[in-house]
């Protein structure tokens, strides 16, 4: 096991094929780490993994936990305390949402710039932890010099990405066209189920964070169909090698 690794990724939808290149690696099954949740959602498995990317040192979630499972809050965003106690400083993150901002399509890629909380509770809800203040500043949630990095190496690459806010609900349900709009009108450019809860507690620990979301739907007015688990899997899958590309690079570089 490498003895310091200070980059975490959450290998969420749309990268999970990035855990096969992850050398030099050994696991743990998340069942058997005191305090850890197990995930439920098919095509989620539950592991960590300490190993190299390239020649780079770190620590990987395969498999992260979503609220709609039925974990509290404290138990969604248990991994990130543990990276943090592990040392860890900076915390890529991927995943999978309905685009409501018109001018995107499905298939394309969204680095994260802000996000809105809409979810019905906050992780830090409840005694605050030494980490970090209790009324916490959220500013530059997602950090700005990672996101400048993320938009010269996708030009670097000739990939598309775009740029915008993810607003993270509680879910499963996906949205009604009603709530789709009013998630528009909120200023949210891509709605998901995952990935506040995790950046939230990572900005408590100190830790810079840098988020990619796959468009997978769409939640425009006039373009809303039926949204399956199975079409956003697919539609994440195709675009995979290209938020691999991205990530790899980024992770390289921190
Ligand atoms: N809404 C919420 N979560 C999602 C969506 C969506 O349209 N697509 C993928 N995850």
């Amino acid at each position: 096991m490498p003895a310091n690794p200070t980059t975490a990724i959450i290998l969420g939808t749309g990268l999970g094929k990035l855990a096969a290149e992850i050398h030099s690696a050994s696991s743990i099954d998340y069942k058997d780490i005191p305090n850890f949740p197990v995930s439920t959602v098919e095509g989620h498995s539950g592991r960590l993994i300490f190993g190299k990317l390239g020649n780079k040192d770190i620590m990987a979630m395969e498999g992260r936990f979503h609220f709609y499972e039925g974990y509290s809050m404290k138990e969604v965003t248990f991994p990130i305390r543990v990276m943090h106690e592990l040392g860890i400083r900076t915390l890529f993150v991927s995943n999978a949402a309905g685009g409501t901002n018109p001018d995107f399509e499905i298939g394309d890629l969204m680095i994260i710039t802000d996000h809105i909380n809409a979810l019905p509770e906050n992780p830090l809800r409840g005694k605050n932890f030494p980490t970090g203040p209790r009324f916490l500043d959220m500013h530059e949630a997602y950090n700005r010099e990672l996101i400048s990095q993320a938009k010269a190496i996708a030009a670097e690459k000739g990939i598309k990405v775009q740029e915008g806010v993810y607003l993270a609900t509680q879910g499963p349900t996906y949205e009604t066209p009603s709530e789709y709009k009013m998630f528009r009108i909120w200023g949210a450019d891509a709605v998901g189920m995952s990935t506040v809860p995790e950046v939230i507690v990572a900005n408590h620990c100190g830790m810079k964070c840098f988020g990619i979301s796959v468009i997978t739907d769409l939640g425009v007015e006039g373009k809303i169909v039926e949204v399956s688990h199975e079409e956003v899997q697919k539609a994440a899958d195709a675009v995979q090698p290209l938020m691999a590309d991205i990530m790899r690079e980024m992770i390289n570089r921190a």
